[in-house]
């Protein structure tokens, strides 16, 4: 027993330092004003935030602090202000931590599966969002989630769908659209709701996906686990809110703190302590001096009992006969000069050359490993497979480039920002200039999965053998780098999506050159299912992917979605992949890939085209919300030429845009098989183009039946209901 006692005293010896010195760290000075509570339970509530008045800065800093000792130990909640937000922590940098709420929609509530479950989560107006702490997640397996906000009048919509067929396909720990999606938060938002709800009726996924959930919240506190998409329990998750002074009230930092003006746009600011002082920089002696020599880890003196405090700061001393200051990281100690000259000499002469010989070393190491890696990376990325079947190519002058890392980093002036093109789920956008003064565009993917690779390459052969003047021509890659990079092209105009919707950057497109892009485009798309040497799916067509050049010739972009389909197979099956409200509702339940999916998307496209609507909007009432949707109902309901985007119109074009229309009609139908393929709806866009000024027949013809709408016809009137009920025979018989 006796023999014991020695080593626990020295374990509770030590524990008693770290004790001692955590707290000590941990500055002893309160942090609120003299006489006022700084703990509400276990929330610590530093100035400028307060309880009681006087406590306070002012009522935006008031905390509300609610305790019960009914029945049990007492306990004490905070809230912000008189609202019922809980507040968990506060820290004078700025942020405060609150519990929001988690918005679900159960299956179980309701039988109409478009209910919405829509829930103000707005915050007070001086207190919003953090962009960079936070995260919008939604969870399901045939759920959106949307996030509506005002930000000073302009609105702010943002959304994700998060779709999984199978449960099987949902994997822990990824929230990348399969059980799970996520977006950064759009803006410092404080005027905002979440919105979740079911994309579409598919009894058979309710049985494995209940409910879904939609919220934000602290991004490192979330990691997704694929049991949530069974039951998923919290009612409530921390979320970062900001804060700071509102540059009116003029309050003064304390002594030792500096004022940062920075914050929300210069309207706000906050206080610092300066380097070497710790506290609460909001009171006038708030921050104090913190004692570097008490804890070895905050000075940097090579002789730690050689150290000695000095307010703000600390020096270093040298031991006796020797000189410096005694830093590590300075100019440390050295013997004073008295003795031989011989060993300054030879310490003069021998440390250089050692310096040197350590250095060259060193960075030759360095830079092999470096190297190395960029081999690697080359290897891993396929280099050598593409290399193999470029030199089995026999015209060299359509193959693609082999870009080098120092080549690309050059050209965009090693990424800077602001050389950033465009920025999408997918990646980034870089635009730069070679030497030779080529303006290209690189595309830098966000992510690459190593099974991807011997696809990627393929899709490069393809593509570099592509020469269409619709395409965005990919002029090569680069495969030295983690993730490849993608070279094409800079196409001048930006995209087709900015053109219709962007009133404010571009003049509005008069409906010939809307047709004529319309044709160009089908042209395009016709040419990669059909006469391309592999007929190629595009998969993500949309008026973002259309960019235009200054003649406005479209010109289709990203094909990272593309897939390649050997002649012998007309249909893949794929993980679903898209874009919200361009996606074939057919290929979303199936997940089987058709050329019939672009055919509904470039449906789409021709519809934005004409309505200058979006294919998705969150305002108005329900059944406007999805483009294809609203279009058929106005043609339903005979008011067609009420939903055609005003300016564009004239006495000569209307009968065109209706049968343009009519086209578009036929390539969203909710059934691939009865939708055209693309080359019929190419050369219907070119026949219609072609009669253009003319007398047109089509318009003979309508006025010979006696139309007042050009859409009342047997059997089309019937796809409007059907695309609102999205009902298919397959899922009727569970697939
Ligand atoms: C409160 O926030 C501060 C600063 O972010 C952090 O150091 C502290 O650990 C947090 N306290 C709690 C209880 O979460
Ligand atoms: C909507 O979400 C709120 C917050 O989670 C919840 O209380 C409510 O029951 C939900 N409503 C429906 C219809 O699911
Ligand atoms: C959803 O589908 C079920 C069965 O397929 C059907 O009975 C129900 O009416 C549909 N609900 C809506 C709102 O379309
Ligand atoms: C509280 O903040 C709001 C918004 O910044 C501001 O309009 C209001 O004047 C503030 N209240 C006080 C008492 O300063
Ligand atoms: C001022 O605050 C902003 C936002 O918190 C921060 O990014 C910036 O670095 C701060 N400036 C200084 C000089 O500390
Ligand atoms: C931020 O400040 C700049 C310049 O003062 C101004 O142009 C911009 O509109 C402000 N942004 C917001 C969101 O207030
Ligand atoms: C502390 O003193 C050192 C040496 O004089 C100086 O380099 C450093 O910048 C000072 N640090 C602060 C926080 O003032």
């Amino acid at each position: 027993m006796v023999m014991n006692i020695k080593p626990i005293m020295a374990f509770m010896v030590m524990m008693m330092k770290i004790g001692i010195l955590s707290t000590a760290l941990a500055v002893e000075a309160s942090e609120a004003l003299p006489g006022c509570d700084e703990w509400c339970g276990k929330v610590h509530i530093p100035y400028p935030f307060g309880i009681k008045k006087g406590c306070y800065l002012n009522q935006n800093f008031s905390i509300t602090c609610h305790k019960t000792d009914l029945n049990g130990p007492p306990k004490a909640e905070a809230f912000l202000m008189h609202t019922n937000i809980r507040v968990m922590n506060i820290s004078t940098n700025g942020e405060l931590h609150v519990l929001r709420p988690i918005v679900r929609n159960c299956y179980s509530y309701g039988d109409n599966y478009l209910d919405m479950n829509e829930t103000d989560l707005s915050v007070p107006t001086m207190y919003p969002l953090s962009r960079s702490k936070n995260k919008f997640i939604t969870i399901g397996c045939n759920h959106v989630g949307l996030i509506l906000g005002d930000d000073q009048g302009t609105n702010v919509e943002s959304g994700c769908i998060s779709v999984c067929t199978r449960r099987i396909s949902v994997v822990d720990g990824l929230c990348s659209g399969s059980g799970c999606c996520q977006l950064e938060i759009p803006k410092g938002l404080t005027k905002l709701s979440l919105a979740v709800g079911e994309l579409l009726n598919y009894t058979e996924i309710r049985k494995f996906s209940p409910c879904g959930y939609a919220f934000i919240i602290e991004a490192r506190r979330f990691q997704f686990l694929s049991s949530y998409i069974d039951k998923f329990e919290e009612k409530e998750v921390e979320v970062v809110l900001s804060w700071g002074i509102r540059k009116e009230l003029e309050l003064d930092c304390g002594l030792n703190a500096r004022r940062n003006s920075s914050i929300f746009n210069g309207t706000h600011y906050r206080c610092q302590c300066l380097d070497g002082y710790e506290g609460n920089p909001y009171l006038r002696h708030g921050c104090q001096d913190v004692d570097e020599c008490k804890y070895p880890w905050l000075n940097d003196c090579k002789h730690k009992d050689k150290c000695s405090n000095t307010e703000g700061n600390y020096t270093c001393h040298c031991p006796k006969n020797f000189h410096g200051d005694g830093r590590k990281g300075g100019k440390g100690c050295t013997k004073n000069s008295t003795s031989s000259i011989p060993i300054i000499i030879g310490i003069g002469v021998g440390l250089p050359v050692l310096l040197i010989a350590t250095t060259t070393i060193y960075l030759g190491y360095k830079k092999l490993k470096f190297i190395k890696q960029k081999q690697l990376f080359f290897q891993k990325n396929g280099g050598f497979v593409l290399q193999r079947q470029l030199s089995q190519c026999n015209s060299p002058k359509d193959i693609v480039r082999i870009f080098s890392q120092e080549e690309l980093e050059k050209a965009t002036n090693n990424y800077a920002q602001d050389t950033i093109a465009g920025k999408g789920g997918y990646g980034t956008v870089f635009k730069g200039v070679l030497d030779d003064g080529l303006t290209i565009a690189i595309k830098k993917s966000k992510f690459m999965d190593e099974s991807q690779t011997s696809q990627f390459i393929n899709e490069v052969i393809v593509l570099s053998q592509i020469n269409h003047r619709n395409v965005v021509k990919l002029l090569g890659c680069c495969l030295e780098t983690q993730v490849p990079l993608l070279v094409y092209e800079f196409v001048t105009n930006g995209t087709l999506f900015d053109h219709i919707h962007d009133t404010t950057k571009h003049v509005p497109l008069s409906w010939e050159a809307r047709l004529r892009i319309a044709s160009e485009t089908a042209g395009v798309i016709s040419y990669l299912h059909s006469s391309a040497s592999i007929p190629i799916i595009h998969r993500d067509i949309k008026t973002t992917n259309i960019l235009l050049d200054n003649n406005y010739t479209a010109k289709v972009s990203d094909f990272g979605a593309s897939k390649l389909v050997p002649k012998d197979q007309t249909q893949l099956t794929t993980l679903v992949q898209g874009t919200l409200g361009y996606l074939d509702p057919e290929y979303l339940l199936t997940s089987e890939l058709t050329e019939k999916s672009d055919v509904y998307s470039f449906g789409i496209v021709v519809l934005e085209l004409i309505t200058g609507k979006k294919a998705v909007r969150f305002d108005g009432p329900e059944e406007d919300r999805n483009l294809a949707m609203y279009v058929l109902c106005a043609i339903k309901e005979d008011r067609f030429e009420e939903v055609v985007e005003k300016g564009m119109v004239s006495e000569a074009n209307m009968e065109q845009i209706k049968e343009v229309a009519k086209v578009a009609r036929e390539c969203v139908r909710i059934k691939g098989e009865e939708r055209p393929s693309m080359k019929e709806v190419a050369m219907e866009l070119e026949a219609l183009r072609a009669t253009k000024g003319e007398h047109s027949w089509a318009n003979v013809r309508l006025s010979a039946a006696g139309e007042s709408s050009p859409f009342v016809e047997s059997g089309s009137i019937g796809a409007v209901d059907d695309s609102m009920k999205l009902e298919l025979p397959h899922v009727e018989h569970g697939r």
